[in-house]
């Protein structure tokens, strides 16, 4: 059975960057579901962050899920890498290329997740094509690049439309940016069951005070099943 419950996936953007390892072991046990892992090439978006060899020292600090968002372009001469680097799911941008399908296919060639981002701007089309190939699509809510940044309540009537195009497939949905207890309930009402949060999960809390990771968590976990109850 294809699993639709919803999953929260903090974003590491907004941990302590000089205790990733800790930060990953805090953050699983105080409940998250997935550790999202933003990579940026500060070319396909305006900030950079981390690459394949921290990736593979966060690696052991994580029991879950390792999902690597590549926020970068060109991306298929580092999917190896990222691969090598011990991630589950990779996701790729379908603005980053010509040739998404490529990446794609070179994704479950190395026996990895597939995910397909798309960005606020684009229209949800642009993935109609791609859905047999992936096992997760995440919609933007944000412009990628940085956390913290206001989640854009457009996005929300692309995720219903995204989420009929799926159908019966199983893949899943995730959301990128500005999710918090307040708009998780509204994607999660859309059919979204993978929420990506950076600030509102750190915020409050450190490696020696992790409860408000947990709490946190736990907000946004409750708000969201709240709304497809
Ligand atoms: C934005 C990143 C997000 C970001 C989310 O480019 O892809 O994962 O860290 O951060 P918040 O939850 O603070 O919007
Ligand atoms: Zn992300």
């Amino acid at each position: 059975m294809f699993d639709r419950s919803i999953k929260i996936a903090p974003s590491i953007l907004a941990a302590d960057f000089a205790n990733f390892g800790a930060e990953c072991r805090a953050i699983e046990a105080q409940g998250a579901d997935w550790v999202h892992v933003d990579v940026m090439d500060g070319h396909f978006v305006p900030n950079l962050t981390f690459g394949p060899a921290m990736c593979a020292a966060i690696r052991p600090h994580i029991k879950g899920v390792m999902d690597v968002h590549l926020m970068i372009a060109p991306v298929d001469q580092y999917l190896e890498a990222y691969a090598k680097a011990g991630a589950d799911v990779l996701t790729a941008h379908v603005e980053a290329g010509p040739h998404i399908h490529r990446t794609l296919q070179a994704i479950r060639g190395l026996g990895k997740k597939a995910g397909l981002a798309i960005n606020p701007g684009t229209p949800v089309e642009a993935v109609s094509e791609l859905l047999d190939m992936v096992d997760l699509i995440c919609v933007m809510t944000v412009n990628p690049g940085f956390g913290g940044q206001s989640f854009i309540e457009s996005q929300v009537a692309k995720v219903t439309r995204l989420r009929q195009m799926i159908g019966d497939r199983p893949v899943h949905i995730e959301i990128d940016g500005g999710i918090t207890a307040v708009t998780a309930p509204l994607v999660a009402k859309a059919g979204a069951d993978v929420l990506v949060a950076g600030s509102a999960v750190f915020k409050g809390g450190s490696v020696d005070n992790p409860a408000p990771y947990g709490a946190n968590i736990r907000a946004i976990r409750a708000a969201a099943e709240a709304a497809i109850a």
